[in-house]
């Protein structure tokens, strides 16, 4: 995967792995933290569609702008901080889901991820919570609980990098226009 997109470079590294990928040399290429905007440049240019966009997704960051474009691309979403980095776990909404079920509040996230066919890959430290992570094959939520979660939505990243101008490669917050090198991809 391109960890996240470096603009005036996302494209060409798009490039490379698909070069990759044709020689045989990797079997799934994909992307991550590809907002709808860069994805589109992407999919504008590229020869092989991206297999997944490694997003985070959590309760309150649900990545709604982009997920019809995923479903039409056939993308796969993969969640990373699928638990909000463990913040959601202490929302009172998915804590009363989970009372109901006799689950934890992280599966009931995971199954909420499980049952929208989002890829989740929760991190844990600890033996105990990674099995429970894995046990969500016994229950099923409602379209009630489904709902109430989607309700939670905020648009909001759970995480520290909106401050930080990470899509740079000078760490500036400059338009996506400045750097982009798809002149430079179309030529090559
Ligand atoms: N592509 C990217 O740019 C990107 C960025 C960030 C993360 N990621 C990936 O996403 C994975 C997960 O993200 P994340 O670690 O930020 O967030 P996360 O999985 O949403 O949350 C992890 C936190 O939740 C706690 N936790 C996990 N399961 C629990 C349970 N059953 N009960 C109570 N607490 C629980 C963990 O604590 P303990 O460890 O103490 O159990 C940890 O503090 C990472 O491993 C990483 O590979 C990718």
């Amino acid at each position: 995967m391109v960890h996240w997109p470096v603009d005036g470079r996302y494209l060409d590294t798009w490039k490379a792995l698909e070069k990759l990928y044709r020689d045989g040399r990797i079997r799934a290429i994909g992307v991550s933290n590809f907002d709808k905007e860069r994805l589109e440049r992407v999919l504008d240019r590229a020869e092989i569609v991206p297999t997944v966009d490694q997003l985070e997704f959590n309760p309150i960051d649900q990545e709604k702008d982009i997920r019809p474009l995923l479903n039409l691309a056939g993308i796969q979403l993969e969640a990373w901080s699928p638990l909000g980095g463990g913040s959601s776990l202490n929302d009172p909404v998915i804590g009363k889901i989970a009372d109901k079920y006799g689950k934890t509040s992280a599966q009931v996230i995971l199954r909420w991820n499980y049952q929208q066919g989002i890829v989740t890959i929760p991190k844990s430290t600890h033996k105990e919570r990674i099995i429970e992570n894995s046990q969500i094959d016994d229950f099923k939520l409602d379209n009630g609980d489904i709902d109430a979660i989607n309700e939670l939505d905020q648009e909001k990243r759970s995480l520290w990098y909106d401050d930080f101008f990470w899509h740079n490669p000078n760490g500036q917050k400059d338009s996506i226009d400045k750097w982009d090198d798809s002149e430079k991809f179309a030529n090559n």
